[in-house]
């Protein structure tokens, strides 16, 4: 018999366009994952609407996202591909889990905490629950791996605590899953301010690169990165942005730090910057090419998305069923 192989589950959001950062610390790592694991990576459009979005953008984002997996390289006849709502069980585990997660824990999360300050008293609920239904994200593929940027870390250990306490309330029903979090890449920083993550909801536009930003800008993005005047190429908690621009080069030359320290000695940031910007054009222009392709095929798409979504029900009915009867629920037949 074929030896069962470690399930790996993760998603991204469709709620604006995914930035280099969801490229490097997510996606170019799940290409990588997709020989060895049973992967299920999904596009989680239940937890986009935690905040509001325009209907028609997010149909398009949803659409775009899936396409940006499989230009990445992600293979759909090896993979699970497929989009969260199209599981209904994903919601109704996020129910289930609820009433076994603590107020306290939902609130404690750094990523709630932070948004609730921005949005004040007109927060919703979703948001504070949002760690639950990606618990149930992952818990219901019965998942040993869970691939995330550092920013997940928390969420996916409320997941895991979440998981043992139903497991200890019954009996085994979960996997208990591991992050999986990648050396290189694991956090891409702003560029204009280095000291925070990038991302798609910086408000300023230079701070971040787009997966889809045209090579001038991206080049004029990267001419632009806050730096510092020390004039050195170094690795550096000191320097911040010329280490996250290093970082950025290593992850997608795989240069080490150190080789690159030693090619740009003595010379200052201009001709590094540029070579920064040219590898990320190298890296992306291909990509950009292949979703520009793929979304125009919206019969190739829903193919994709009908049989992810057809093996994702199976998988996912099958978890939730197991937690029904655990809990107690009368099942309409046999
Ligand atoms: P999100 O954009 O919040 O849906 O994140 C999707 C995935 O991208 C998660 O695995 C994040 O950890 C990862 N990610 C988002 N921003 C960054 C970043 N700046 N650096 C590294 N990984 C990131
Ligand atoms: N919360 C994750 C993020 O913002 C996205 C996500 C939802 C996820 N469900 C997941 C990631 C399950 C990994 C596994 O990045």
């Amino acid at each position: 018999m074929e030896e069962k192989r470690k399930v790996i589950f993760s998603g991204i959001q469709p709620s604006g366009q995914l930035t280099l950062g969801n490229y490097l610390g997510a996606i170019k790592n799940w290409v990588k994952l997709q020989e060895e694991y049973d992967c299920y990576f999904c596009v989680v459009d239940l937890h986009a609407i935690t905040v509001r979005q325009e209907p028609k953008d997010l149909r398009a984002r949803t659409l775009e996202v899936m396409s940006i997996y499989i230009a990445a390289g992600i293979v759909p006849e090896k993979n699970t591909i497929f989009i969260q709502s199209h599981v209904p069980a994903h919601s109704e585990a996020a129910w289930l889990l609820n009433c076994y997660t603590y107020m306290g824990e939902l609130s404690r999360m750094t990523q709630f905490k932070d948004k609730s300050q921005r949005y004040g008293d007109s927060v919703s609920a979703g948001l504070l629950d949002y760690p639950v239904l990606m618990a149930a994200d992952i818990l219901l593929y019965q998942t040993d791996l869970v691939p995330v940027g550092v920013d997940q870390k928390q969420h996916l250990e409320l997941a895991r605590d979440i998981a043992q306490r139903f497991n200890n309330t019954y009996s085994e029903t979960f996997v208990i899953p591991e992050g999986y979090i990648a050396q290189n890449g694991a956090k891409i920083m702003s560029l204009q301010d280095p000291t925070k993550k990038m991302s798609k909801s910086d408000d300023n536009p230079n701070s971040y690169i787009l997966i889809m930003d045209p090579p001038e800008v991206i080049r004029k993005k990267v001419s632009r990165a806050v730096t510092d005047s020390i004039g050195v190429v170094k690795y550096s908690d000191e320097q911040p942005g010329v280490k996250n621009l290093m970082t950025i080069l290593s992850t997608i030359t795989g240069q080490t730090t150190e080789q690159i320290e030693e090619k740009y000695e003595g010379q200052g940031y201009a001709q590094f910057k540029k070579d920064v910007a040219e590898a990320i054009v190298a890296e992306l222009e291909p990509i950009q090419k292949k979703v520009k392709e793929l979304v125009a095929d919206k019969a190739y798409l829903e193919s994709i998305y009908k049989a992810g979504a057809e093996k994702a029900n199976y998988v996912a009915n099958k978890t939730l069923r197991k937690m029904q009867k655990k809990i107690g629920f009368i099942p309409v037949s046999k």
